[in-house]
């Protein structure tokens, strides 16, 4: 299969920009880290795990990608930053939101990348059930905060939501969003992936309705890898589910650095910079199915997740984000 494997091919440069990669400290999004730090961009790791990410930071800049010798790495690189944000938490959310609107002079990328799988039922501090705080709604609320630095920031800018192809098996149970009825983790991680690609689509559509140009939204799908993200599986599917998953992760043949590929694709090659509100994976756009096409979905979920944050989701896009920035920071 590793024949298969696309490689991001693409040589642009990120002199000068920056980047925010959250769950930077392990995995896809380290190694999407890696990348877009050789490439001369100043990246922000947005993670829960001070102690970890420090050594993820370290081990970033002794570490060049594959692709590159260590001599250009020590010379091209750009930065690196860590902010502390615990998507458990909406107050997390807004202090890393607030910290980056006072701090950084631009964003140019936001890479919603953290997420957790097969999580065990639980809800957080703010009463939504965990798997769709962290994976969907957390992104939900960070993305329209930093969204008029990105605004302020543009032409140019991405935002990359890194779903997964199991959002295919998804439905939005939009009358028992926090599955309080019916919760099965691998229902509850569909279902936040579905929601990924379902907020891509409905933030490009927003974005374009508001003659708000500059801004593109990705969701992809970054390959089967075996990262810490199934450590839960063995507790809430069944017995050895992360061996399993690990074992078939290992015969896709891609490691971490190449599971990053897909999202290093959206956010620098220059094949998709007029393309927004897609789906990728394998480095190419790739067509979506089932519930990820349903016309009223992406709409819905707009409207429950502000429901969930106390927003009221106004028609004018501009007047919308304002008051997000008001209640919120
Ligand atoms: N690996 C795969 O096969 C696969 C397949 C499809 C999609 N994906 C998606 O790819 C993305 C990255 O996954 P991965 O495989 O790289 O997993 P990973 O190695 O477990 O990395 C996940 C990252 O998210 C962070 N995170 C988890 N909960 C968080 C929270 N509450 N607040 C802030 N950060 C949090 C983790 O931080 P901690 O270390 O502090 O927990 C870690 O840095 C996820 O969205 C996943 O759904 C992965």
């Amino acid at each position: 299969m590793w024949c298969l494997n696309k490689m991001c091919t693409s040589e642009a440069r990120l002199d000068g920009k920056t980047v925010v990669i959250t769950g930077a400290s392990d995995g896809i999004g380290k190694e999407t880290a890696r990348d877009l730090y050789a490439r001369g961009a100043r990246v922000i790791l947005a993670c829960r795990d001070m102690e970890k990410t420090n050594k993820a930071v370290e081990d970033i800049k002794n570490k060049p990608p594959l692709r590159i010798n260590k001599d250009e790495y020590k010379k091209n690189a750009g930065e690196l930053a860590i902010y502390f944000l615990d998507l458990c938490s909406l107050k997390s959310v807004r202090d890393c939101a607030k910290n980056l609107l006072t701090n950084e002079a631009a964003i140019h990328v936001l890479i919603n990348n953290a997420g957790v799988a097969a999580y065990p039922y639980e809800k957080t501090e703010n009463g939504n059930e965990t798997t769709f705080q962290v994976n969907h709604l957390g992104h939900f609320l960070l993305t329209l905060l930093l969204l008029p630095k990105m605004q302020l920031s543009s032409p140019s800018c991405r935002i990359i939501n890194v779903s997964s192809i199991t959002y295919i098996f998804a439905d939005i149970d939009f009358d028992d969003i926090n599955l309080e009825r019916t919760y099965a983790s691998f229902k509850s991680y569909t279902q936040s992936k579905l929601a990924n690609i379902l907020f891509t689509k409905e933030l490009a559509r927003r974005l374009k309705g508001a003659n708000i140009h500059g801004i593109n939204v990705y969701s992809l799908h970054p390959g089967f890898i075996s990262t810490r993200v199934s450590r839960y599986a063995s507790s809430t599917i069944f017995p050895c589910a992360t061996l399993c998953y690990n074992m078939f992760a290992q015969l896709m043949y891609k490691n971490a650095e190449q599971g990053a590929q897909t999202t290093i694709y959206c956010a620098v090659d220059e094949e998709v910079a007029n393309e927004t509100g897609l789906y990728y994976s394998n480095c190419r756009v790739a067509t979506t199915y089932r519930k990820a096409n349903n016309h009223e979905y992406p709409e819905k979920l707009w409207n429950v997740s502000c429901r969930l944050l106390h927003l009221e989701p106004e028609e004018d896009f501009t007047t919308f984000l304002e008051t997000v920035s008001r209640q919120m920071l």
